[in-house]
């Protein structure tokens, strides 16, 4: 994997105010997107079971557009918290030579072998692994992880005990899933491998970039996306998720401003030489 060293300043892009979902061309279970030149479709089944890809999500895709990202023909990759595949699709599809999608959900693996089929790619470089990340124990490591965890506080108000609140709410003030990443990176990456990470602003970034750096993890910000907090979801309970956001926020450790919070698309490199199988 090369990652070029010198980049131009990190763009920021400010995406409309009440308007979620801005970056598709797309009904909330259906939609368009193109990564590296290649047009790609998505589709969910059943979008309170597996989560429709949001803007947070997608801002990942989006910066890995840029000139100086990682190249993706070949690798042997992640994607943790698959979901509805759509980071599968987009890397078989830009010549990932394997994908392994992990969810703890169980209806994320049909979606993701449907969205891969579904655009004419090559399901047998594909598979899919029903398990939560801490229980997962990989059988060799990867050139690349790729996720989008989740990143609102849970609280048993809005616990709805459905696919979309695994994908969007974690424990422990939302950075539950943040918190494993950060255990289990060592575990997943192979020496020179990059972590790709939408990391939301409201997961306490610095802490996750203070402690890769201090494990020896080069770190590069692609780009930086600012966007309403997905709060949709959660309407009738959204003052309840906007006061726990408040406490992490005055704990320091959420960063955001009235309903706007940013997504940072981050890469970090593990140190060492990348040796391909
Ligand atoms: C924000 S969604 C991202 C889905 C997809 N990658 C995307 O960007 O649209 C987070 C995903 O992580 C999964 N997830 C949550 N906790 C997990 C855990 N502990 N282990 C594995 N997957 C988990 C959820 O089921 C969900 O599919």
């Amino acid at each position: 994997m090369t990652i070029a060293p010198d980049r131009t300043p990190t763009r920021r892009r400010v995406l409309p105010a009440g308007d979620n979902g801005s970056l598709w061309e797309a009904r909330p279970s259906c939609g368009t997107f193109e990564f590296r030149g290649v047009r790609l479709r998505l589709m969910v089944d059943d979008p309170a079971e597996v989560l429709f890809p949001t803007d947070c999500g997608l801002s990942l895709l989006s910066a890995l557009n840029g000139d100086g990202c990682p190249a993706l023909e070949g690798v042997n990759a992640l994607d943790l918290g698959a979901g509805s595949g759509i980071y599968s699709v987009a890397l078989l599809a830009a010549g990932a030579g394997r994908v392994t999608a992990l969810d703890i959900n169980p209806a994320s693996a049909a979606q993701t072998s449907m969205n891969v089929m579904a655009n004419g790619l090559d399901v047998t470089r594909l598979t899919c692994v029903t398990s939560s990340l801490e229980r997962y124990t990989p059988v060799e490591r990867f050139d690349l992880v790729i996720t989008n965890p989740p990143h609102l506080p849970y609280d048993p108000s809005y616990a709805r005990r459905d696919g979309l609140e695994t994908a969007l709410v974690a424990r422990r003030g939302g950075l539950a899933v943040y918190d494993s990443v950060l255990e289990r990176v060592d575990t997943l990456l192979a020496p020179g491998g990059a972590l790709l990470m939408a990391h939301s602003s409201l997961a306490d970034i610095p802490r996750t970039v203070t402690e890769l750096t201090a494990r020896g993890y080069e770190t590069e910000t692609l780009e930086i996306f600012e966007m309403d907090i997905p709060l949709l979801a959660y309407a009738e309970h959204k003052e309840t998720m906007l006061t726990l956001l408040k406490e992490q926020r005055a704990a320091g450790r959420a960063e955001f401003d009235g309903t706007r919070f940013t997504v940072h698309a981050l890469m970090f490199r593990r140190p060492g030489n990348v040796t391909r199988r």
